[in-house]
């Protein structure tokens, strides 16, 4: 599907991201990940930069050093996120700020300063972001995290606009509840919300982050070659079911 490419990713070292590392790593890429955590083992091909996302102006750096070691970047995706949960009225304008900056402004910027690059390297490149489907519907704790997701989904179409031309596909993953260190702590404190989702997914299950995972691959794959500016939502279809 894809092999021999340079992907990196922003928050690989949990959940989501994590099962993109391996999946990509299992298909013989070279994978580098950004993220504020990084584990003891690297398996080889597998390389990690340290780097708090909130923290805008070292960015343009790390991804100067990255394009200096390894040559060319393919495959970007930026899925690093955090969703303290908090009620509207708590949310005050330290919080609303960080989840800002790791969601949304850190997103933006490293697809400008890796854009550069994937231009000057006239790869067929291909960036993804992680949005939600929190960028489409509203959450009572969510205020500020949904704000970001929602705007993710503005700016995917917007760099799309401007990349299209220079043979680099841009689209966003909007994926449903899938259990990971973001929600695991609230979900197991109301089990009856956990239970809601499973009811309200056709599938009767939620969904893994190996089943995001795999439609990372496929839009990093030539597979997707058309599809460029879309949202796809990867939720099992718990949106469509109102009952
Ligand atoms: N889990 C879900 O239900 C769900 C649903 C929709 C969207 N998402 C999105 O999926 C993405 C991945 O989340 P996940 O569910 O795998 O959660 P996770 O907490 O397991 O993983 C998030 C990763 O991002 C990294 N990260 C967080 N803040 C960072 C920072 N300031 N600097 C650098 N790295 C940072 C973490 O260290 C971690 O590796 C997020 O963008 C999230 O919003 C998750």
């Amino acid at each position: 599907m894809i092999n021999n490419k340079t992907i990196l990713i922003t928050g690989g070292s949990s959940g989501i991201g994590k099962a993109a590392v391996n999946l990509f790593l299992k298909n013989n890429n070279k994978v580098i990940v950004i993220d504020k955590n990084i584990p003891k083992k690297k398996p080889k091909n597998l390389f990690f930069y340290k780097l708090d996302l909130k923290k805008i102006k070292l960015i343009k750096k790390v991804v100067k050093n990255i394009s200096i070691k390894f040559n060319k970047i393919d495959v970007l995706i930026l899925n690093a996120g955090i969703c303290p949960f908090e009620k509207f009225l708590k949310i005050d304008q330290k919080l609303f700020d960080l989840v800002v900056d790791v969601n949304q402004k850190s997103a933006f910027f490293l697809a400008q300063e890796v854009a550069k690059i994937m231009i000057k390297q006239r790869v067929q490149g291909k960036i993804i972001f992680t949005s939600s489907i929190s960028s489409i519907f509203g959450g009572e704790l969510q205020a500020h995290y949904c704000g970001t997701k929602g705007a993710i989904n503005q700016i995917m179409k917007s760099i799309c606009i401007s990349l299209g031309k220079h043979n680099i596909n841009v689209n966003a993953i909007l994926p449903g509840t899938v259990i990971t260190n973001i929600n695991k702590k609230q979900l197991a404190k109301n089990n009856s919300l956990k239970n809601y989702f499973i009811k309200r997914t056709p599938l009767k299950r939620l969904i893994t982050p190996e089943e995001i995972a795999k439609v990372m691959l496929f839009l990093a794959s030539d597979l997707s070659s058309g599809i460029n500016g879309e949202t796809i939502m990867v939720d099992g279809g718990m949106a469509i079911n109102f009952q």
